[in-house]
């Protein structure tokens, strides 16, 4: 894995995320609401969840406001940034109106920020001119909605890159690894994938049958 590329997990489970951390090639741990409420992790329970993904050998761990205005969202942000170490928490902001507003302060005072549920090029644009960490496109929900999403993403990461900023377009609902593999083409700067496509990245078929050959003819040599 290159430092110009990284590979998050978009998961609350721990019980996914221990059968795949820590492994060199993940960087870190993606969170949202949906995720927390789909794994019965309670708002309380968030800190711990994040430090124990931490302690799996995640390298950055990410998770996201619960409020809808500005002033909300910064204190949600507040409220978690409190539990951890420079860098180690990237705050997750939906790319609204307010959510811009709170990520630009949450950017100014030196926090990594993700704006999240990003659907259109402007709202990438948007992301880098704030100095964001990352911008999420949402690939499969584009698809979904019957919307070209690779195009639309490589439309966002050309402007990204127009800006100059460090922004990393983090694509997610990301369901299949041909999915994966085209956005490596595009060129996208993260991507964070559900745990269960993990093994189909580092488990390749013909690698393990060729392993196993080679296992045996050592058992056999001399
Ligand atoms: C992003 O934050 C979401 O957790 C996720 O990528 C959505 O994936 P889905 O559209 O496959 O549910």
């Amino acid at each position: 894995m290159t430092a110009d590329f990284h590979l998050y997990l978009d998961s609350a489970d721990l019980g996914e995320l221990r059968a795949c951390l820590p492994h060199p090639v993940v960087h870190g741990v993606t969170t949202n609401p949906t995720l927390l409420r789909r794994a019965g992790v309670s708002r309380r329970e968030l800190p711990a969840l994040l430090h124990e993904c931490l302690a799996l050998g995640a390298r950055q761990v990410q998770a996201q406001v619960q409020a809808a205005d500005a002033q909300g969202m910064l204190d949600d942000a507040h409220r978690l940034l409190a539990d951890f170490g420079p860098g180690q928490l990237v705050v997750k902001i939906p790319a609204t109106r307010e959510g811009l507003r709170a990520g630009a302060q949450l950017g100014a005072a030196g926090h990594p920020v993700t704006y999240t549920a990003v659907y259109a090029p402007e709202q990438a644009h948007f992301a880098a001119t704030l100095g964001a960490a990352y911008a999420a496109p949402y690939l499969g929900r584009l698809e979904d909605s019957g919307i070209d999403g690779l195009a639309l993403v490589a439309h966002m990461q050309s402007l990204v890159v127009r800006t100059g900023a460090p922004t990393r377009l983090l694509v997610a609902s990301v369901r299949s690894r041909e999915a994966y593999l085209a956005l490596l083409a595009l060129g996208v700067g993260a991507v964070t994938i559900p745990p269960r496509l993990l093994p189909e990245l580092l488990d390749h078929p013909a690698t393990l049958e060729a392993e196993r050959g080679f296992l045996a003819d050592a058992q056999a040599l001399a």
